[in-house]
C-alpha cells in the first residue's frame, strides 16, 4: 500500500488546517493509501551539535518520508511565512545522515504536496516559502496547490467547518495527486 505523509505544522488543538488534514486523510484513505503523520512538535531544534548519533525522533521523521510517496504540507500562515516547527523538520531532513556526508538521497526529488488555511492571503505567502524550501533541498513540489483564506471573525470565533468551496478545492488537488501518484 502506497504511503503519504501529512505534515500538519499548527500546533493548535483546534486547528482549522487540522480540519483540512483530516479531510485529506480520509479521502486518500478511501482511495487506498496509508495515511502517516508525524508529531511536528516532538523534534528537537535543529543544532549540528547532536545532529550524530541521529536523534530518535529526527531517524523517525526521515523514515517516514522516505517511506511515503509524497509528503502532504497542511499549513498555517504565521508573519507571511511557514510555522517555525515546519521550517525546523524541513531543516532536519535536509541534512547529511551519515557525519561528513551530502544531501541524503531520500528526499530527492520527493513530492511536496501543498495545502494552507490563514487569513485572505490564503496563506499564498507561507505556501511560497514552502515551495522555495522545499525546492532549495532538493524535493519536489507540486501542482496543484490549495490556499483557504477566511474572514477575520472564523479566526476571532474559533469557528470554521470546511465549506462545500473548499471541499471542492481540495477534491481537485486529491484527484491530481491520485492521478500522479497511481503510475508510480
Ligand atoms: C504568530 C502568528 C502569525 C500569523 N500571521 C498570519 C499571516 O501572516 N497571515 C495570515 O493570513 N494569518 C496569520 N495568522 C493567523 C493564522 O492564519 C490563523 O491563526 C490560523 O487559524 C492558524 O491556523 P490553524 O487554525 O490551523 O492553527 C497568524 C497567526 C499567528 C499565531
Amino acid at each position: 500500500m502506497k504511503k503519504v505523509l501529512i505534515l500538519e505544522p499548527s500546533l493548535r488543538k483546534e486547528s482549522f488546517n487540522k480540519k483540512l488534514a483530516l479531510y485529506i486523510s480520509e479521502k486518500l484513505r478511501d482511495l487506498d493509501y496509508k495515511v502517516t503523520d508525524f508529531h511536528m512538535e516532538s523534534l528537537p531544534y535543529m543544532n549540528q551539535d547532536i545532529e550524530f548519533p541521529v536523534p530518535l525522533q529526527v531517524q523517525e521523521i526521515r523514515d517516514k518520508v522516505d517511506e511515503a510517496v509524497a509528503v502532504w504540507i497542511v499549513t498555517p500562515e504565521y508573519n507571511g511565512d511557514m510555522p517555525a516547527v515546519l521550517k525546523n523538520a524541513l531543516d532536519w531532513i535536509s541534512r547529511p545522515t551519515e557525519m561528513g556526508g551530502g544531501r541524503p538521497a531520500f528526499i530527492k526529488d520527493k513530492p511536496v504536496f501543498i495545502t494552507g488555511l490563514a487569513g485572505r492571503s490564503e496563506a499564498m505567502f507561507s505556501r511560497e516559502r514552502v515551495v522555495f524550501l522545499t525546492k532549495r533541498i532538493t524535493m519536489k513540489p507540486m501542482e496543484p496547490q490549495v490556499g483557504i483564506g477566511l474572514e477575520a471573525s472564523a479566526f476571532s470565533e474559533n469557528n470554521y467547518s470546511i465549506r462545500e468551496e473548499d471541499k471542492a478545492k481540495l477534491d481537485e488537488q486529491i484527484e491530481a495527486f491520485h492521478n500522479f501518484a497511481k503510475e508510480i
